[in-house]
């Protein structure tokens, strides 16, 4: 089986911007397509996404040349290929957007041809460490940061529905939250302009503290939080976090004391760049300090790259690894880092983009490699309902477990 045609156009991403969309085609017929994300808080270390017509012109192009007539049948061999035809470290030459479209179409055309779901195939290329399960989401009910209009400065408050025991259960938990906390934000009298990039609410709130009060008055022990900081975003390259909103300038240890008195206040589990993507002195003393007590999620810190996690596993940073596909640009570098953090007890959260698109792959690529957990925005807008109501489809077909709660700290 060979790769018989890779095609490439720009479509819209869920904020307007240009992202491509990759058709491949396979000698035996199968066809597949996927689309490809975009983040608005990306990390530094991050592969680089060519502006859209650059990276469907470098598909149309030089892949699609150096890729047809080629064996299909191996999917690691093809993303090689892919790499070393870019031969640059941060993938800026062909893009690392024109890479992962062409990864992924290649993967759906062969579970396409092979009469499989898509996770099944991934499962079988890849084979991972751990055995396929539908993954434990962690929701976005509040925003702020780069995806609200900088409201507050932390990002994403999320509750992770820990007694949930079905995909079902969990969006019907999170649904009833959602409301609540949308009802209650209008009772205070916090401004309330739709919903922000993610379909959580992003109110104009007091403090980042304040969004911690309300989504956790509406939770009725029926889940716990998770917070992404996103602290790279408000941090000024020496030493200072500065949280505009409050008027306050704070530091590392400053930080890791606020999460500290937070775990304490409330069903706080998992907390995602409490600290910027370089300070790491900050992440290992926050490591130290409180790896007993939370998830500590890499994100804009490890950028899903295989080099930066070995580093953060060696040095003690962290304890988890927010994976993103586009963060790297192939599928196998993607399940590279995933075998890693298994390996060394970093638990993963596989997560989707602020700038997202119909496409479900995350569903499958999420159920494929046991990650355990999901990370995909709110339960509004259809870019995010696409990959829950597929993980939906995937419960309902397959005979398959779900990942069990999130606890706070290691193990
Ligand atoms: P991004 O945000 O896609 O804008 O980077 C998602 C996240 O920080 O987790
Ligand atoms: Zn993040």
């Amino acid at each position: 089986m060979t790769i018989q045609s890779v095609q490439s156009w720009p479509i819209l991403d869920s904020r307007g911007n240009w992202t491509i969309a990759v058709e491949l085609t396979l000698s035996g017929g199968a066809r597949a397509q996927a689309q490809v994300p975009a983040g608005a808080s990306t990390g530094k270390h991050e592969a680089v996404a060519l502006p859209a017509a650059q990276a469907a012109a470098n598909v149309n192009g030089e892949i699609a040349q150096a890729l047809i007539g080629r064996d299909a049948t191996s999917l690691p061999a093809i993303d090689q290929l892919l790499i070393d035809l870019d031969g640059t470290q941060d993938k800026s030459r062909l893009g690392a957007n024109a890479l992962l479209g062409v990864s992924c179409a290649l993967a759906r055309a062969l579970s396409v041809a092979a009469g499989q779901e898509l996770w099944q195939t991934l499962r079988d290329i890849f084979r991972p460490s751990r055995p396929a399960s539908l993954p434990r989401p962690m929701i976005n009910i509040i925003s702020g940061g780069l995806h609200a209009g900088a409201n507050i400065e932390f990002q994403d408050f999320l509750v992770i529905p820990n007694r949930a025991a079905t995909v079902r259960e969990f969006l019907e938990t999170t649904v009833s939250i959602h409301r609540a906390v949308g009802r209650a934000l209008r009772e205070k009298g916090y401004v309330l302009t739709g919903v922000a990039d993610e379909g959580g609410w992003g109110p104009l709130l007091p403090s980042n503290e304040t969004a911690m009060d309300v989504l956790s008055s509406e939770l009725d022990g029926r889940a716990d939080i998770a917070i992404d900081v996103a602290s790279s975003h408000f941090y000024d390259n020496q030493g200072n976090y500065q949280l505009k909103r409050e008027g306050v300038v704070t530091n590392a240890a400053g930080i890791t004391d606020l999460l500290a008195s937070w775990t304490e206040r409330y069903p706080l589990v998992s907390v995602e760049d409490a600290l910027a993507e370089d300070d790491w002195e900050g992440w290992r003393n926050l490591t130290q300090r409180l790896d007993s007590r939370l998830q500590l999620v890499g994100d804009d810190f490890f950028t899903t790259n295989l080099a930066r996690v070995r580093k953060g596993i060696e040095t003690g940073c962290a304890n988890a690894v927010l994976v993103k596909m586009n963060q790297i640009g192939t599928l196998s570098e993607t399940f590279a880092v995933l075998e890693a953090a298994h390996k060394a007890g970093y638990r993963c959260v596989v997560s989707a983009r602020s700038g997202e698109t119909e496409d479900s792959f995350l569903a499958d690529l999420a159920t494929a490699s046991g990650a355990g957990q999901i990370k995909i925005g709110s339960i509004t807008r259809s870019e995010r309902l696409a990959k829950y109501n597929r993980l939906l489809e995937i419960e309902r077909s397959d005979q398959l477990a779900m990942a069990g709660p999130v606890t706070g700290g290691r193990g």
